[in-house]
């Protein structure tokens, strides 16, 4: 197994009380595995994903509890130091918003460069080539051309690629893309994700997707872990969740998702809103929005149920939800 993360709590102290914006999250990805991470905004997507990689600010966010084993090492036990060494060569992150995660003064060539200085110590010359073929690696025509310029002057398609050029620069064997393609146009969306899921299979990395949409992911993850206050509340492989959702929130969300063999028909919307992380409801967080919910899910918190092997699911009526 290549990650592990195992019963990780976030929380953030702010003047107006505690945000639990990760409870307890388990989840894994092996090595050349795609998993999907979903959820509704405020999930604690991204949060869990900088916990990972390392890169929280504490404070004011404070790790309360949990494992996060990378290659069988707890990252969380790390020193700085070596973390750093982790970060780069071990594990790599794509950011949603590439305008702002490079350096506007320096050309995409010194930036994809420099991880080569700094990490091999290799001399300019050769990590300028090497820039160069990284942009080549993710389809940046005219590269050679290209090397020069500054972030500004290439489009929001062509800049994600630069990021996916930084992150893939030292063959991590994790790649942890937040929402790569949400500020994307939807064309140029199903480009870069499609090279994304090429450059995964081509250098065998596991990759993390993190996406509120369900729709962009359908066809590149292995699996999907479904996220809910800062919970898993079910895990899949993708196909057996997109034929039959474990549980009422999953369903919800695909029912959201517009299909044109549905033409016509009025989306559903889960009803209600995401709960506030200073005040997650007790017993399972969905029961308020949820349309199968009893007395049991007001008051107990579900665990995460095996629904088979491969499937879990954090609901006590999953099997209703998988039949009906
Ligand atoms: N810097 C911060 N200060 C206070 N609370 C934060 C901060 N960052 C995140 N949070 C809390 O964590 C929750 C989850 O955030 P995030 O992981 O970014 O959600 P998403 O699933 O949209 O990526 C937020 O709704 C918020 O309550
Ligand atoms: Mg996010």
């Amino acid at each position: 197994m290549l990650l592990e993360v195992r019963e990780l709590y976030v929380e953030f102290r702010t003047r107006d009380g505690i945000a639990k914006a990760v409870n307890g999250v388990d989840l894994h990805v092996d090595e050349g595995e795609t998993l999907a991470v979903l959820g509704e905004s405020g999930s604690g997507k991204s949060v869990t994903a900088q916990a990972v990689m390392g890169i929280l600010d504490t404070p004011p966010a404070r790790i309360t509890g949990g494992e996060v084993l990378f290659q069988g090492r707890d990252l969380l036990r790390l020193k700085e130091d070596e973390r750093r060494k982790v970060r780069g060569a071990g594990m790599a992150m794509i950011f949603q918003d590439a305008l702002s995660s490079l350096n506007p003064v320096l050309s995409v060539g010194d930036q994809l460069g420099e991880m080569f200085r700094v990490h091999q110590g290799m001399s300019r010359k050769d990590a300028r080539a090497k820039a160069v073929e990284l942009m080549e690696r993710v389809r940046i025509p005219a590269a050679k051309e290209r090397v020069g310029q500054y972030p500004h002057q290439f489009s929001g398609g062509m800049r994600q690629r630069i990021m996916i050029a930084m992150a893939l620069a030292l063959e991590p064997a994790l790649i942890i893309a937040d929402e790569p393609t949400t500020a994307l146009d939807v064309t140029v969306q199903a480009q870069v994700m499609d090279l994304l899921a090429d450059l995964q299979r081509e250098y065998h990395m596991g990759l993390i997707l993190i996406t509120h949409d369900l729709g962009v992911v359908a066809d590149v993850a292995d699996r999907i872990a479904v996220m809910y206050a800062g919970r898993i509340v079910e895990t899949a492989p993708v196909h057996d969740l997109y034929k039959a959702p474990a549980h009422p929130y999953t369903k919800g969300l695909l029912e959201s998702i517009p299909r044109l063999d549905r033409k016509g028909q009025e989306l559903y919307a889960i009803k209600g809103l995401p709960p506030n992380l200073m005040h997650i409801p007790p017993g399972c967080a969905f029961h308020p929005r949820c349309p199968l919910a009893q007395d049991v899910c007001r008051t107990d918190v579900p665990g995460l149920f095996e629904v088979s092997e491969e499937r879990r699911s954090a609901c006590f009526y999953w099997r209703e939800t998988l039949h009906g």
